[in-house]
């Protein structure tokens, strides 16, 4: 009898991965030139294991990720793991400059880091020039039981979408040539799904992504956005989707026939097969926030396919698309996500250590002796009207643990050093004061398990732009975002401290401001910057730096053996 009720004791237990051990998951990432063809034409790209897009990364929640990253291409190379924590192993989080030197050609990196408190959707991409273009790939956290531990319905299948962009001409030419003369980057060609651009674009029938669906079933689409510079909207004809995760956080279920998504982040949607059996567009296309931008205005599409779906040689039906500058579809699906609460949930800060004030936005910049061909003022961006300049021979992790002197300064300001009518087009017409930011690598120093609140705030210094802010090391809350310039007293009252959705990536309403909270019990130096790729050369970023706590383990480990060297 008591032998009978230890099996069913342990039966439970494993059927719900209590015992479920831990994992190494293990995997080489051989990054090199790949030929591809696309939109008529053959190119050099650079991937990783000649896929394009990368490989998926599967791992479970509490395992252990080694990747062995050899770099074979011509051109220096580092990858982050786009949300991942890395609790402790700030060594592995991949930004250029920022805590690591790039991996140069003929050589080689381990990332190893533990996945602890995550479940859900991220992504892998490059983090250095604008290589990301073409080397990404998922990274999937499933719970530790697996999908018994979801908190929604198990799905029958799941799918990966990739959202991304393709350039006819070499991005990092492409990228060279904007910052020499100052100006802006070019837009890309076609936007794609998984790689493929689809029906719309010429050659490309036979690069359309395919996902074949078995009416009465439910999917599982995991959606990253990982474009350059486009935000998206995405949408299925025929079909609404259950919004049940955003950037690997649960949400309440929402429903919705249309998901916004900005460059950095994730949305996982359940997916039913409950229409009738036929053929269905998936579609994507930019959000643009800025009338004043110019953008890829092309729609990329993939077709939903249902096993039984009669042969005809009609089309596949087409959704009806939001136009490009939609503002109040993008706000409603961006503002309108909550937390799923679950008793794991880390809970809110209520009380503040750290409050900021953090204007953003273009801004123009005296042109600098190595930029040849720029003339008087070089296009740029800025926090608090610092545009963030990179350290060139030493990383600011490194000159942090090592108390290098004189790679960055502790100046980040706390508030913008002018007060203004930020989100007033007419700022513009005022002189260039307002225009002109400062370079500088300045980090805002925290205490070990200090309370951070952020106000972000949009200007409309040279054009208002909805901008995805993407903060590294953490999860942050988002209490309230709205249009125009902050008002603390009227958004105190909008303030959702219940259960404010939570992001590592932020699409900050265009011409208006967003709050949002987190807890600094993450040692090390955390990049904060814009997810635009576009925009991170020009300056839009800051660090933090956080202090060690007062134990062992809160205490940064030294560097392993094989970071490289500058
Ligand atoms: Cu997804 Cu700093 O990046």
């Amino acid at each position: 009898m008591a032998r009978a009720a230890f099996f069913l004791v342990c039966f439970f237990f494993v059927f719900f991965g209590f015992f479920a051990d831990a994992a190494v998951v293990e995997q080489t990432f051989e990054v090199g030139n790949l030929t591809v063809r696309r939109l008529c034409k053959s190119k050099i790209i650079t991937a990783v294991n000649g896929e394009y897009p990368g490989p998926t990364i599967n791992a479970r929640e509490g395992d252990t990720v080694v990747i062995y990253v050899i770099n074979h291409s011509p051109y220096n190379i580092t990858i982050h793991w786009h949300g991942i924590f890395q609790r402790l192993t700030p060594w592995a989080d991949g930004p250029n400059f920022i805590t690591q030197c790039p991996i140069q050609p003929g050589h080689s990196y381990t990332y190893k880091f533990n996945i602890i408190g995550q479940e859900g959707t991220l992504w892998w991409h490059a983090h250095v020039s604008v290589l990301r273009t073409t080397v990404y790939g998922a990274l999937i956290i499933q719970p530790r039981a697996g999908p018994l531990g979801y908190p929604f319905p198990i799905p029958y299948k799941e799918a990966v979408i990739l959202l991304g962009e393709w350039w006819d001409a070499d991005v990092v030419n492409l990228e060279n040539l904007a910052l020499a003369s100052g100006g802006a980057f070019n837009n890309s060609d076609a936007l794609t799904i998984n790689g493929r651009p689809g029906d719309l674009y010429p050659c490309s029938k036979k690069h359309t992504y395919k996902l074949v669906v078995e009416q009465g079933k439910s999917y599982l689409l995991r959606i990253i956005n990982a474009a350059l510079n486009s935000q998206f909207f995405f949408k299925i004809a025929g079909h609404t989707l259950t919004v049940v995760a955003a950037d690997a956080s649960y949400t309440t279920p929402f429903p919705t026939d249309t998901i916004a998504i900005a460059p950095g982040q994730t949305i996982d949607a359940l997916l039913h097969a409950d229409s009738h059996p036929s053929n269905y567009y998936i579609s994507a296309l930019t959000y643009a926030s800025s009338p004043a931008i110019p953008f890829d205005n092309t729609t990329t599409l993939a077709i939903l396919s249902y096993t039984n779906s009669p042969t005809t040689t009609t089309p596949p039906l087409m959704p009806s698309l939001p136009s490009f500058n939609d503002t109040p579809t993008a706000h409603h699906f961006y503002s309108n996500l909550t937390a799923l609460l679950l008793p794991q949930t880390q809970s809110l800060p209520l009380s503040i250590s750290d409050r900021m004030f953090i204007t953003f936005g273009l801004s123009l910049t005296p042109c600098s002796s190595d930029q040849p061909q720029c003339q008087g003022f070089a296009l740029s961006a800025n926090m608090n009207n610092v545009s963030f300049r990179f350290p060139t021979n030493i990383s600011l992790l490194e000159a942090h643990f090592n108390g290098v002197e004189g790679v960055y300064t502790r100046d980040f300001p706390d508030r913008p050093p002018l007060v203004f009518d930020y989100t007033n087009p007419n700022v513009n017409a005022v002189g260039t004061s307002l225009q002109l930011s400062e370079k500088g690598t300045k980090v805002k120093r925290l205490r070990f398990n200090s309370t951070v609140e952020i106000v972000l705030q949009n200007t409309a210094v040279l054009a208002s732009d909805s901008h995805p802010i993407h903060l590294h090391g953490f999860n942050f809350y988002v209490l309230a975002q709205g249009f125009g310039n902050y008002n603390h007293t009227e958004a105190v009252e909008k303030f959702n401290l219940w259960n404010p959705q939570v992001r590592n990536t932020i699409a900050v309403p265009v011409g208006g401001w967003a709050v949002i909270r987190f807890w600094a019990d993450n040692p090390g130096i955390w990049f904060m910057h814009c997810h635009l790729d576009v925009h991170l050369p020009l300056g839009l970023g800051m660090a933090f730096e956080v202090e060690n706590g007062p134990t062992p383990s809160s205490t940064l480990p030294p560097p392993p053996p094989d970071l490289p060297r500058c």
